[in-house]
């Protein structure tokens, strides 16, 4: 490495918009003269992008904290500096009393904040942290511009493989306000990013060969901004325009209320090859009395006819959705609506979580509160429900032609691995010039979490023909 080059160690927690704005900071960081390292032992800064999501994740930070005690000692022993930083829900959530907590930090920055991180860094002295926990989405947003751009030269310099797949953050912010949930406090209002920018990023992203983006937002269907054609655009609309960027093969986006999922948005999932046939839609329970408690702005009947609408427009879609049991005043009745949900809406995946009470939200204020007890067994029997699900979905899909975007070699000799398009992966013999790159795979096998595939020669063979040719070889 460069001697004049200062090491960034970042440690992510978190969601997908954690990844996106930890490769951000990086950039930033890159302009400022720190190189990324993979390791905190010899790093001048040291920056944890931190979740506030559970109790259990923002715990994770203080631990980490704990442990980074000693290295930045021994830093120091050694006549070495080492700047700590914290990034993220955490900090923003949590502001100075991060400092009291854990005086060894030096930089707290919330997540509509971070494009000033050079500054702060400069700013902050030993015993005197810097904190910056405004909302400056709109700031941000227009640093972010030039940080990605600026990014990609870094990134086509510094990576060896080809990147496939790449996130795109185009809407931060929540504002409905569900009451188990710190997202609208940690991330602030809904803010869309403007159009322009968007396109400009999925097209230096396709520059680099990068083949498949998903769409981020806290609520990223409920962007919209004015089109070029001054009308106002929805996720749909936008689809669509980022769709016609030549190398932009596949898109996605995540994640979305169901209150935002609009006509456009549904005949997108109909019209548009492009937009892959999986969709992560949350629903949290199956009981409209919990779904009031939880404010969600919708009912059991409204999402299942939502997802009933969405079938109609894209029979083959995989519905992965998102649950938390036990929150407070759920009963075993309630429960029973959630299980039978996850059936009614035909689930083939979905993260399942206890209820956790989250400082200076409404429902952890709540007299009736369930017991842990309780939680793990429904936590059990729900996960069981979807395991069950999600192979149920893996097998159906033997003996399917899918096209695969090869990401990496696999762990074996010879495999290179791809996502398919339900998202999971596909596990395939072949060489390794094909990654970076889609080609048509025989779902030949189920693993437990991906596909065992194998290539095909010509794409639009039928399917038993290709299956049976795939047999023939084996
Ligand atoms: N914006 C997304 C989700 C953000 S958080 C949406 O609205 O869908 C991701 C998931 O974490 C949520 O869908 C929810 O299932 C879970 N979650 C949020 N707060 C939680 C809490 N206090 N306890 C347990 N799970 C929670
Ligand atoms: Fe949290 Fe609800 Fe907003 Fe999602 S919609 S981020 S769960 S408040
Ligand atoms: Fe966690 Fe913040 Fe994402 S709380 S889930 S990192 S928006």
């Amino acid at each position: 490495m460069d001697d004049d080059l200062k090491r960034v160690y970042i440690k992510t927690y978190g969601c997908q918009m954690n990844v996106y704005d930890s490769e951000r900071m990086t950039d930033a960081l890159a302009t400022a003269g720190y190189a990324p390292v993979r390791s905190a032992d010899d790093a001048d800064l040291v920056l944890l992008n931190t979740c506030h999501i559970r109790e259990k994740a923002a715990e994770k930070v203080y631990s980490e904290l704990g442990r980074l005690r000693e290295l930045k000692d021994s830093a120091a022993a050694a006549g070495r500096r080492m700047v700590i930083a914290v990034a993220g829900c955490v900090a923003q959530a949590e502001g100075a009393e991060i400092v009291r907590r854990a005086p060894l930090v030096d930089i707290v920055v919330g997540p509509q904040a971070y494009h000033r991180l050079p500054e702060l860094i400069a700013a902050a002295r030993p015993g005197r942290p810097a904190i910056d926990t405004e909302f400056a989405v709109a700031q941000k947003f227009a640093a972010l511009d030039g940080i990605a751009a600026r990014g990609g030269e870094r990134q086509r310099h510094e990576r060896a493989n080809v990147r496939a797949a790449a996130f795109l953050t185009i809407q931060e912010g929540c504002d409905k306000f569900c009451t188990f949930c710190v997202v609208p406090y940690t991330r602030g209002p809904e803010v869309s990013r403007p159009v322009a920018a968007i396109v400009a990023e999925a097209e230096r992203l396709a520059g680099e060969g990068v083949r498949e983006i998903t769409l981020l937002g806290q609520n990223v269907n409920a962007w919209h901004d004015t089109g070029p054609d001054s009308r106002e655009w929805g996720l749909g609309r936008l689809l669509f325009r980022l769709a016609e960027i030549p190398g932009v093969d596949r898109l996605r986006y995540t994640t979305s209320h169901p209150r935002d999922m609009d006509d456009a948005l549904i005949a997108a999932h109909r019209d548009l090859d492009a937009l892959m046939p999986y969709l992560h839609l949350p629903v949290q329970s199956g009981s409209d009395r919990v779904l009031a408690a939880m404010n969600r702005r919708h009912t059991r009947a409204d999402y299942l006819r939502l997802i009933d609408r969405i079938r109609a427009a894209r029979p083959d879609i995989a519905l992965a959705g998102d649950f938390i049991v036990g929150f407070p005043g759920e009963t075993a009745a309630d429960f029973a609506e959630t299980m039978s949900i996850v059936d009614a809406a035909g689930y083939v995946d979905a993260f399942t979580f206890k209820y956790s009470p989250r400082p200076g939200t409404p429902a952890a204020a709540a007299a009736d509160q369930v017991i842990e007890e309780i939680k793990d067994r429904r936590l059990y029997e729900l996960q069981a429900e979807i395991d069950a699900r999600r192979s149920a979905f893996i097998r159906s899909r033997v003996g399917v032609v899918a096209d695969v975007l090869f990401e990496r070699r696999g762990r074996l000799a010879g495999q290179i691995v791809g996502r398919s398009p339900w998202l999971m992966p596909v596990h395939v013999d072949g060489p390794e010039s094909l990654i970076g790159g889609i080609a048509a795979v025989a779902i030949t096998g189920a693993g437990t979490n991906s596909f065992f595939g194998a290539l095909i020669a010509s794409p639009g063979v039928p399917v038993a023909a290709a299956v049976a040719a795939v047999e023939a070889r084996a």
